[in-house]
């Protein structure tokens, strides 16, 4: 039988003890999102973030550009942002549009705000085995899902279908610092079902339905970090939940799976930094 990796109910859990903490706060946390340009998946994520900051009590801020803004005008703001002893806690919604330069923006934001973990800094840490000031945060989230269940990581087999720097890519290096054996696999990847056989544990971070029960061993462990839109709609993830549901041990599911501990993380990032730094 299956178990679910339920992210929605640690999700409750951790707000919970994140509220009470921050009722004793005199001054409160101030994360300011910067979106650009109206991608609908992005909106959606930018307001949940901003309700559910609300809702613990932490102060937030949208600040819409439209998608021509230029990357000078970004800076601007970012340099501003950066100066205000108010705002503890910055971050800058990912895709931007093509013309801005993405290295550019990341490399402006101070680490001490960086809630995302994405600045040069922050994964020059991360990536040389030190300690960031605050760990990206779907990664993060992973993490505190298999860890609520007790999932052993150490000596196991992490396999990643992935190599972003949103998750892939941060994730590996901090399940290697979890003394995982990982493997990364992409795009290129030749006989991906070949490497997923081997897997205890196996993450999906595509944006595709691309994991079936038939590429899996028995008894492994599947978290699906994809989340999209099938063509009637429906929001669906990397994982074919029915196949894989028959195989795996642990399935985190879509919706309700790394999606919560994804903006969980952020809350936690956010106080993290404003206890840390302000
Ligand atoms: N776009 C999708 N996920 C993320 C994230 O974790 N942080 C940012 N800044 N943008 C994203």
């Amino acid at each position: 039988m299956v178990t679910i990796l339920d992210g929605k109910n640690l999700k409750e859990k951790i707000s919970n003890d994140l509220k009470q903490k921050l009722e004793k706060f005199q001054i409160k946390p101030t994360l300011v999102v910067i979106l650009v340009g109206e991608n609908p998946a992005s909106k959606i994520y930018v307001n949940n973030k901003k309700k559910t900051a609300e809702n613990l009590g932490i102060n937030s801020q949208v600040i819409n550009y439209p998608s021509d803004v230029t990357e000078e005008e970004l800076l601007k703001k970012i340099d501003e942002l950066n100066n205000d002893k108010s705002v503890t806690a910055i971050l800058v919604q990912l895709p931007l549009p093509e013309h801005i330069s993405k290295e550019n923006i990341m490399n402006a934001i101070c680490p001490r705000k960086d809630v995302d973990g994405f600045t040069p800094y922050n994964f020059g840490k991360l990536f040389s085995g030190e300690t960031p000031t605050v760990y990206p945060c779907t990664p993060k989230g992973i993490l505190l899902l298999l860890d609520e269940y007790g999932i052993e990581l150490e000596g196991q087999h992490a396999v990643i279908v992935g190599r972003s720097n949103i998750v892939g890519r941060p994730l590996s290096q901090m399940l290697l610092d979890r003394n995982a054996t990982v493997t990364v696999c992409h795009s290129k990847t030749k006989n991906l079902t070949e490497i997923t056989k081997t897997a205890d544990i196996l993450i999906s971070a595509v944006g595709k339905n691309i994991i079936e029960g038939k590429m899996l061993k028995s008894g492994c462990v599947v978290v699906d970090v994809g989340i999209f839109k099938d063509e009637n709609g429906k929001t669906r993830g990397d994982v074919d939940f029915e196949s894989v549901s028959q195989i795996a041990s642990y399935l985190s599911p879509v919706p309700g799976g790394v999606g919560p501990m994804t903006i969980t993380s952020l809350m936690l990032n956010t106080v993290e930094l404003f206890e840390k730094f302000s």
